[in-house]
């Protein structure tokens, strides 16, 4: 059986948990992939850091953009954040003919356009299904799934920190900045969580969708995007009174006789008994009403180090399948038989 290299550069909250998961014991998996993948090399600031899964120092280096340009790599996870760095290992990658897979929406935000033209310039490929909503596949929902719809209307829940943190101010009673302090100790929040918090990372992510869904960028600065850190518990009593709850959604309407579209961000009044509104803690949700299909609606857990290494290994999956095919070698067309078979109880 062939091997595969993988080379995660960040191995913080989502590189570990990637790491932990791609090491477990997953016959079904293996199944699925066809090959084995080595998880050759990480990147880090700190070698020294004490992490919750092991890796070998030999594998470890501060270099993330030797990663990126080692021959012997074939797919490259940028998992650093931020957009400076990730955008020069991310294009380094792609102008190799590599896959890259990243859960950046900042880096897609701001340089989407340029990564994407650079992967078709150079036959790499991007992947970024952990860029939206953690562990919720809406990426390829809207790319795949739904690809028969125009879409209307896609609104939701897109940050899991803030919405853990209004959960347990309204459930709770809890001061802000203590859940505050919570959500970062549990690895939802960014690095910098005033993109968490005044809303732009839910703009970054509403970004990503509304190009998903209509082909243009909108800038997080042509949107209104106000956040949650102005929220105070008598703004819950109050709303509570009327019969409504407080969520921080991105909506993304497009109305197809004017051509209008419309991208913002921002704390909703919603009715107690709406769906959404009774979409607690960590978890995202998204609906998307479609043409053809009409509404669809997705639930799951929107930050994390599993939700998201789920979504991180479902393109490594992917770019697996991609390298195969480049290879000319038959991807299994029963790999869902075989899992079957395997997970099968005796
Ligand atoms: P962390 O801050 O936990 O991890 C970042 C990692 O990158 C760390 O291992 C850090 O090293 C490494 N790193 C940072 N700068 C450098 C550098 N200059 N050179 C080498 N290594 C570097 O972030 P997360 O894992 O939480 O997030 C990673 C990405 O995933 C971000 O883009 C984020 O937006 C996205 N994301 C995060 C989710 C979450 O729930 N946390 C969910 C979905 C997406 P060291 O460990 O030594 O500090
Ligand atoms: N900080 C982000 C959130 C991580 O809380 O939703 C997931 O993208």
């Amino acid at each position: 059986v062939r091997t595969l290299r993988i080379g995660l550069c960040g191995l913080g909250t989502v590189g570990q948990g990637v790491w932990k998961h791609l090491t477990a014991d997953r016959p079904e998996l293996e199944a699925r992939l066809g090959v084995k993948l080595e998880l050759a090399r990480g990147a880090v600031r700190n070698p020294k850091k004490r992490r919750s899964v092991r890796i070998p120092a030999s594998k470890l280096t501060t270099d993330a953009l030797a990663i990126a340009r080692d021959p012997s790599i074939d797919i490259v996870c940028e998992l650093v954040g931020g957009t400076d760095l990730a955008r020069e290992i991310t294009l380094e990658a792609l102008r190799r003919g590599k896959v890259v897979v990243s859960a950046n929406k900042a880096l897609i935000c701001a340089h989407g356009a340029e990564i994407f033209a650079t992967a078709r310039e150079h036959g790499g490929r991007f992947l970024f299904e952990a860029s939206v909503a953690g562990g919720i596949p809406i990426i390829k929902a809207l790319r795949e799934g739904l690809v028969a719809n125009r879409f209307p209307l896609i609104y939701g829940i897109l940050n899991g920190t803030c919405n853990y943190i209004l959960t347990q101010m309204e459930e709770r009673d809890a001061p802000y900045t203590q859940v505050l302090g919570d959500a970062k100790r549990l690895g939802y929040a960014e690095a910098d969580e005033s993109l968490d918090v005044e809303g732009w990372d839910a703009a970054h992510k509403a970004s990503v969708l509304a190009y998903l869904a209509h082909g243009v960028w909108v800038r997080p600065e042509q949107m209104i995007v106000e956040g949650i850190a102005r929220i105070t518990p008598a703004d819950f009593k109050n709303a509570n009174a009327l019969g409504f709850g407080i969520k921080l959604l991105a909506v993304i309407w497009r109305d197809f006789e004017t051509n209008e579209l419309s991208v913002r961000v921002h704390p909703t009044l919603l009715p107690e008994s709406h769906v959404v509104a009774k979409v607690n803690g960590v978890f995202n949700a998204i609906s998307v009403q479609g043409d053809v299909v009409g509404t669809t609606l997705y639930i799951g857990r929107g930050a994390g180090q599993d939700a998201t290494a789920s979504a991180v290994i479902s393109d490594i999956v992917d770019a697996v399948a991609l390298l195969r095919r480049q290879k000319g070698e038959m991807i299994d067309g029963d790999f869902i038989e075989t899992t079957a078979r395997r997970q099968a109880p005796p």
